[in-house]
């Protein structure tokens, strides 16, 4: 299968409109030559490496019932959010949650769309979501500033709430909005192919919107990426990454 569809400009000129193709079903960045998310089990490794990888069950099994913040960096496909709200929505009586994240190349209502393909026992992209995130994307194209995409999951049970705040913008701009944040899924393609996703000023403001006890997670295992950041603090640790790959990091700041 080949989709081919154009990625959004963002609001620095210099970036160009870069295409998307499908590859054995996954969305592939020909800009950044790299997938959105696996090949093997893209939802198994979103839970695997972000929800698993952060000890989100056992952190709120210990804890109190404190609302919590996650921080993605790369909204992308949405996929990590939709599994997010998946395991949030089946547990018995979480806190609410606000998912932060951040979006410098909007994806096109189309791939958004194609993720009912690939996850077709999941809840997903609705028309409505799809309407709501339109909508803000062109009051973007029309004016920078206006680059928060805000929504709103309300539990089964009725009584807790999962907000979603989408910034959309270049990574180094848009962390200056985050709050304090819990857990970090840092989501941004492989470190070789995307370096500003983890250059120092974007660890350092992840690094200044952390605070003890803040868990980080990621799917490489690049050792300057670990470097840097235990240099900002975070305590790291390597662990057997999904499937066939071999290491993934987590971190927690001490
Ligand atoms: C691996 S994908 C994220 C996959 C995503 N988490 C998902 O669930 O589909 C990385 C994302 O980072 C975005 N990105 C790359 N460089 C960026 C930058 N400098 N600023 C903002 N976003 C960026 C890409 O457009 C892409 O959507």
């Amino acid at each position: 299968m080949a989709i081919q569809g154009n990625l959004n400009q963002v609001d620095d000129p210099k970036h160009q409109n870069t295409d998307i193709t499908i590859e054995d079903g996954v969305p592939v960045s020909l800009t950044f030559g790299d997938v959105y998310f696996s090949k093997e089990g893209g939802w198994e490794e979103s839970k695997y490496v972000f929800w698993e990888g952060n000890k989100i069950p056992e952190v709120l099994a210990n804890g109190t019932n404190l609302p919590k913040t996650i921080g993605e960096l790369g909204f992308g496909t949405g996929l990590n959010l939709f599994m997010t709200l998946h395991e949030w929505s089946k547990m018995e009586n979480p806190p609410n949650f606000t998912f932060y994240s951040l979006e410098g190349f909007p994806l096109q209502t189309e791939i958004l769309h194609s993720l009912h393909l690939y996850f077709p026992d999941k809840v997903v992209w609705t028309e409505t979501l799809l309407t709501s995130y339109n909508s803000q994307l062109e009051k973007w194209k029309q004016n920078p500033k206006d680059q928060i995409w805000k929504t709103h999951f309300l539990h089964p049970k009725g009584k807790h709430t999962f907000d979603l705040h989408l910034y959309f913008g270049d990574v180094e701009s848009c962390l200056d909005f985050f709050p304090k944040i819990d857990f970090w899924y840092l989501d941004g393609f492989s470190p070789s192919k995307n370096q500003t996703m983890w250059s120092e000023t974007t660890l350092s403001k992840i690094r200044s919107h952390s605070d003890r006890g803040t868990r980080l997670a990621t799917f490489t295992a690049a050792g300057f990426i670990r470097r840097n950041l235990e240099g900002f603090g975070f305590r790291i640790q390597k662990q057997k990454g999904f499937g066939k790959k071999r290491e993934m990091i987590t971190g927690v700041l001490d």
